[in-house]
């Protein structure tokens, strides 16, 4: 009966090992587990992995074989974030960029979580301004950094710009990130018409501009401002830059004590006075 016993024990000791082996999994999803999901999430949607809070802890969670930038972000018209709104179409036009590139997608992973979905992260992180934005280097695999921390981008030095965003990225996995701008041919349209109108008015008017690019009277009245406006000092006031009038003791000078030396208004007074 000893033996059925140890046969028993060794049964129930068995089962329990695989259920914890279970829930464990379960648990903590393995990485081919997190670079599937991530891989059907951003091919669905054009490069953006949309994340909530769970999804966050989830493609965040060490190891990591993949770099992965997530936008902080607050959509939510209530809350009305002008930076948010300003980024959003940037960042979805480098996601979409390198998707749509030769690249090994799987070295990068775009996501956004939006306040709306992840009050838990942004509770946890501390964080009270949006966009921010973390990259996550590679913790594991070919391309694993030794400083496995998230890297803040600065938004105040490095702008908005899909641009200056990808330039960031190529800079920090390693690789080429490009930015594919879609052609706005309504753009090309407005400057093709504005620039035909412009033409077509100057020759329309063009006996009017020749008659005054003719006129004596015109050129005198050029070169006589012109010729005022340098005896009378602007161009020192242009480079120096002095107060136009100076104030002491209630007093308000116009004309600048010593020689070389000279207020704003000094030269227009003086050039008043040539003008006689
Ligand atoms: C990361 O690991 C997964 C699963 O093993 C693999 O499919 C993927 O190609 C790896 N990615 C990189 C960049 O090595």
């Amino acid at each position: 009966m000893a033996t059925r016993q140890a046969i028993v024990s060794i049964f129930i000791f068995l089962v329990f090992n695989i259920f914890l082996l279970v829930v464990c999994h379960a648990a903590k999803p393995s990485l081919e587990a997190k670079v599937s999901a991530l891989n059907q999430f951003s091919t669905n949607n054009k490069g953006v992995v949309e994340l909530d809070s769970d999804l966050y802890d989830e493609f965040v969670a060490k190891p990591r074989n993949y770099s992965m930038i997530i936008l902080l972000t607050a959509m939510e018209p209530q809350i009305n974030c002008q930076p948010c709104k300003e980024f959003d179409p940037e960042f979805r036009l480098v996601a979409k960029s390198w998707q749509s590139s030769r690249n090994e997608h799987s070295r990068l992973y775009f996501g956004i979580l939006d306040f709306k979905k992840g009050r838990e992260v942004y509770a946890k992180l501390n964080l009270n301004n949006a966009p921010t934005m973390f990259y996550f280097p590679p913790t594991t695999g070919p391309y694993a950094k030794e400083i496995s921390e998230p890297n803040r981008y600065e938004f105040n030095r490095r702008g908005f710009s899909a641009e200056g965003f990808a330039s960031y990225l190529s800079g920090h996995v390693g690789i080429q990130v490009p930015v594919k701008r879609p052609i706005n041919f309504f753009a090309i349209f407005v400057s093709i018409f504005v620039i035909l109108g412009t033409l077509a008015a100057i020759k329309l008017l063009y006996p009017f501009i020749k008659k005054v690019f003719q006129n004596r009277n015109t050129w005198a009245a050029i070169s006589l401002v012109i010729i005022l406006m340098m005896i009378s000092g602007h161009m020192w006031n242009h480079i120096r830059g002095p107060p136009y009038v100076l104030q002491n003791n209630g007093q308000i000078s116009y004309i600048a004590s010593g020689f070389s030396n000279q207020l704003g208004m000094e030269s227009q007074i003086v050039a008043m006075m040539y003008r006689r």
